[in-house]
């Protein structure tokens, strides 16, 4: 198979862990016998550095050419004194919006290896937890009208939120599907007893849910669902909830996993294209020192094999190769836990997923 990958690197440890998932990706092409081609293209604060703008039409452009795009992560105290259409973040926003992505799909489970980073009590932990963020993309208050205008006391900022049932319905059909290939329960978050829109939401995906019967499906609030994914976060298989809903849940799901330089996620639309990227964030601290956790980038080329190329069982042997490495007892700086071992660096994890491969 032929693949064509755009390369976004990005700012802070964008580029060295983009780079490490390059390697990995590389070799399994090698190994299973795919030719591999890999463009970059600047986007975020190193893209504004260079030509005034944080996503440069070339980089839309060379994105909308490839086969799918794989992402570092955006962003740095350099450029947040930025106005917001210049600012880093802005950019992600843009590309998503620009690829018609509006499914992001963001795992968060339990490595049995890494339990002890997990700030849960094993009561709560118990057999471990894997469930999935289905997070609605190009809509709602990230994308709705803002701005500023004359308040009842005087000057205020405003952001609307608005959703469409065919929004609605599009990543409600995402949501149930993904459920139909895990667990077959689904958990719809919204703030439906204050929201217009997370009442048409829930109108939209109780109809939607009698296209799936075999979906145990579910509805709940918001401020209850964050209370939920501390108490017991095994309840749940699949949740899907609006942009902001999902990014905030996201973020909260990840650190309970204890590693959120594990995580991966994925961006998808009606096609085949898709953009991966780790759930963190760009970590300006440690970047270029060779210290970041290369994994969840390694593990969204792993998802991107299996997404948008379909090559399941090439996706599965990067799988396995993070998690022997893991089981051997090889972490890098954010996850060692407990243990007293010294850290391996980012190239050098990269080289151990390479030679278990
Ligand atoms: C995320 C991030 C972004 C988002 C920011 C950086 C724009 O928080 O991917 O979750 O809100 O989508
Ligand atoms: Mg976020």
């Amino acid at each position: 198979m032929e693949l064509n990958i755009a390369l976004l690197r990005g700012d802070g440890i964008g580029p060295e862990i983009v780079d490490s998932a390059v390697r990995v990706l590389g070799k399994t092409a090698e190994r299973y016998g795919h030719r591999i081609s890999f463009t970059p293209y600047l986007i975020g604060g190193a893209a504004y550095n260079a030509t005034g703008e944080p996503l440069p039409d070339e980089t839309v452009n060379g994105c909308l050419a490839s086969d799918s795009v794989l992402l570092g992560a955006v962003g740095g105290p350099e450029w947040d004194a930025l106005p917001g259409d210049k600012r880093p973040e802005k950019a992600l926003l843009g590309i998503r919006s620009a690829l018609g992505l509006y499914t992001n799909l963001r795992p968060a489970k339990l490595y049995p290896a890494l339990r002890s980073a997990s700030p849960l009590k094993d009561s709560i932990v118990g057999d471990g937890f894997d469930l999935l963020i289905v997070r609605e993309l190009t809509g709602g208050i990230y994308f709705g009208d803002r701005g500023y205008r004359d308040g009842k006391y005087g000057q205020e900022a405003y952001d609307t939120e608005a959703y469409s049932v065919t929004e609605t319905e599009r990543i409600g059909r995402a949501a149930f599907e993904a459920a139909m290939k895990r667990s077959k329960r689904l958990c719809s978050v919204d703030k439906a007893n204050v929201l217009e829109t997370s009442r048409l939401w829930r109108k939209t995906m109780h109809a939607l849910s009698e296209e799936y019967p075999e979906v145990e499906y579910s509805d709940m609030f918001v401020d209850n669902a964050a209370m939920q994914l501390v108490r017991d976060p095994s309840q749940f298989d699949v949740i899907v909830t609006s942009n902001m809903f999902g990014d905030i849940l996201s973020d909260e799901a990840s650190q309970i996993t204890g590693s959120i330089g594990m995580l991966a996620s994925a961006s998808l639309g009606s096609g085949t294209r898709g953009l991966y990227e780790p759930i963190h964030g760009s970590a300006p601290d440690i970047a270029g020192q060779d210290k970041a956790n290369p994994i969840a980038t390694i593990l969204s080329a792993a998802m991107m094999l299996r997404y948008s190329f379909g090559l399941q069982e090439e996706a599965d042997a990067i799988e396995a190769a993070v998690d022997r490495v893991l089981d051997a007892g090889y972490r890098t700086a954010d996850i060692t836990g407990d243990s007293s071992a010294a850290p391996l660096t980012c190239s050098e994890m990269t080289e151990k997923i390479i030679e278990a491969l």
